[in-house]
């Protein structure tokens, strides 16, 4: 049983698919661990590091023959896949509805494409989670970059030379990067408010000492629905949520959008009406970015400027934070593998009507299997 770890080839992308740790547990569990030479240098892992564990170190080529398993962060370009054997498992983010036509080149490699961003949401995945673990680190950094590009402090400061205001910061949908957020916005001192479409995050953000602003006349949605998931909002509430967000906009320093609906475009929050209400100098960062944005003018990878006001339009920011954010990313395809990993055959046997089964699986036996992705 051998298991590959890429390097990644994707721009920007600083993150690693496994750590020593991992490394050495899969030894342990019985697998022959092959790593791409520098692999996890961009995320503070030496080669040697996992030499350590009881990796070998070689080319893709070297690495990639025989796999059973190969790992990544992002979904390698199919092409860079040479060499694969048919029925070897690919185990990575493989961004299934924007990279469709990879998926369709997976199976014809015939290979089983597993998309670890696919992984349902039910309490024994909950450690199997790439999108917990990553949008968390990224909410914690969302309020530094604000902070970064920010001319004012974010805490109250009493000082011999005068009293500086506090930072009134605004968090717009509350998931796990928005709940971190809220508290790395706390723990600097901030006023925090923040909104959510899920009435059950009113008391989750509350007790992390931010102050409501809910759109009440409408109905948002009620308790945590399928996986925890929003969906897409009625016209009426859309209007009244625009509404109230033009009032309480106009008052806010800091804004950071988390929006998502997943396999759709992220939701317009914010006009370009509403940003030339707020203060110059006032900051806001755009964490859907890269899923068609939240706020009106909002460029991926780029800090615009807007009626005075710095937008940051978020782009992979868990791969700035590479060393810790490769560490949960790895642990997490460990406790997927390990989780299903069978004694007898000494690797990982996926039943193929398990849940998880279901839902990460794109491609089997040379076909597009998933049904989430046939059915778009
Ligand atoms: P997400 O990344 O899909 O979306 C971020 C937030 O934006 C969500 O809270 C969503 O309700 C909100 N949103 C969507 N449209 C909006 C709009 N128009 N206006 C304002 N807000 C809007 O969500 P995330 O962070 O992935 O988590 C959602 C829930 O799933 C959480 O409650 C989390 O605890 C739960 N979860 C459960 C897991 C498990 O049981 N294995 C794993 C991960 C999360």
């Amino acid at each position: 049983m051998k298991i590959a770890v890429l390097k990644e080839l994707a721009s920007g992308e600083a993150r690693v698919s496994a750590s020593p740790e991992t490394v050495k547990k899969f030894v342990a569990l019985g697998a022959t661990m092959a790593v791409e030479k520098g692999a996890g240098e961009s995320a503070a892992v030496a080669d040697a590091d996992y030499q350590d564990m009881g990796a070998t170190i070689g080319t893709r080529a070297a690495v990639l023959k025989d796999a059973d398993i190969v790992l990544g962060v992002q979904g390698p370009d199919p092409q860079s896949l040479k060499g694969i054997k048919k029925g070897a498992w690919l185990v990575a983010s493989l961004n299934p509805f924007g990279e469709r036509k990879r998926v369709d080149d997976y199976a014809k490699l015939g290979i089983d494409a597993l998309a670890m961003e696919f992984m349902p949401r039910i309490t024994r995945a909950q450690s199997m989670d790439i999108l917990s673990s990553q949008s968390n680190l990224s909410g914690y950094k969302a309020v530094l970059l604000a902070a970064n590009e920010y001319g004012r402090v974010f805490p109250m400061m009493m000082t011999a030379a005068g009293t500086v205001s506090a930072a009134r910061c605004f968090i717009m949908g509350v998931g796990v990067a928005g709940l971190q957020a809220i508290a790395t916005a706390r723990r600097l001192g901030a006023q925090v408010s923040a909104t959510d479409v899920r009435s059950a995050t009113k008391e989750q953000f509350q007790s992390l000492g931010a102050k409501p602003i809910f759109v009440e006349s409408v109905e948002g949605i009620e308790g945590e629905g399928s996986g925890g998931y929003a969906t897409e909002m009625s016209e009426e509430y859309q209007k009244a949520q625009a509404e109230l967000v033009s009032s309480h906009i106009a008052k806010q320093d800091i804004v950071i959008t988390t929006a998502l609906i997943p396999g759709r475009a992220a939701p317009r929050l914010i006009s370009d009406a509403q940003i030339a209400t707020m203060r110059t100098g006032s900051v806001i960062v755009d964490l859907a970015a890269e899923q068609g944005g939240n706020v009106e003018g909002a460029v991926a990878g780029k800090v615009v400027v807007k009626h005075g006001v710095k937008i940051i339009g978020a782009s992979n920011i868990a791969a700035e934070m590479a060393a810790d954010s490769s560490a949960l990313f790895a642990r997490n395809l460990y406790n997927f593998l390990s989780a299903y990993w069978d004694e007898e055959a000494k690797r990982p046997v996926l039943p193929d009507d398990d849940e998880v089964t279901v839902g990460i699986r794109l491609t089997k036996d040379g076909k597009v299997v998933n049904e989430r992705l046939l059915a778009k």
